[in-house]
C-alpha cells in the first residue's frame, strides 16, 4: 500500500499523519510506503513545525527528519490513496487530477469526513490534532488491512 498525506503547508498536519501512519504500519509488520506533501509551496524543504515535532515526540514518534514538498500531478501515479485534511486540500488535489481513476484515489483523512483543523495559528490545537490523526490512521489502517 502506498499512501500520501496532504495538507496545505506540509509542516503541521500531514507530517504528523505521515509519522503516525508509518509508526502504525511498522507496528503491524506492514511494508507500506507513506509520504506527505502540501498543496502550497510555502514550506518546500522545511522541517515540520516545531510544535508538530514536539507533540509527535511526546507520543514516541520522530518526524524531525521530514522535509516539506509540494503535491504534484505525478503523485497520482505514485500512490494508491491520497488522504487530505480538509475540503480546501480536497479541491486543490482534485484540481490536478487527470482522470476519474486519479480522483477516486482522493479521500478525506477523517473517516467521518470532518476536517482536521489547521493548527498553524493555535498552539492548543496540536494535541487534539494529534489525537484525531492517530484515531483516523488507526481506523484507516484497520480497514485497509482487512
Ligand atoms: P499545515 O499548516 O497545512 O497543517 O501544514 C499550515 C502550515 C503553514 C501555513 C498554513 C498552514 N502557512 O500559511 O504558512
Amino acid at each position: 500500500m502506498k499512501i500520501l498525506m496532504v495538507c496545505l503547508g506540509n509542516i503541521c498536519r500531514s507530517p504528523l499523519a505521515e509519522g503516525i501512519m508509518r509508526h502504525l504500519a511498522e507496528n503491524n509488520g506492514l511494508d507500506w510506503t507513506i509520504d506527505s506533501a502540501g498543496t502550497a509551496n510555502y514550506h518546500v524543504g522545511d522541517p515540520p513545525d516545531r510544535r508538530s515535532v514536539k507533540v509527535a515526540q511526546k507520543h514516541g514518534i520522530d518526524i524531525s527528519h521530514l522535509r516539506g514538498r509540494q503535491f504534484n500531478a505525478a503523485d497520482f501515479e505514485q500512490f494508491d490513496i491520497i488522504f487530505v485534511m480538509d475540503v480546501n486540500n480536497y479541491r486543490d488535489v482534485i484540481g490536478k487530477a487527470k482522470s476519474a481513476k486519479d480522483k477516486d484515489k482522493v479521500a478525506l483523512m477523517m473517516p467521518d469526513q470532518s476536517p482536521v483543523p489547521d493548527p498553524w495559528y493555535d498552539d492548543a490545537l496540536f494535541e487534539p490534532v494529534y489525537e484525531m490523526l492517530y484515531n483516523a490512521c488507526s481506523e484507516r489502517l484497520e480497514r485497509l488491512n482487512a
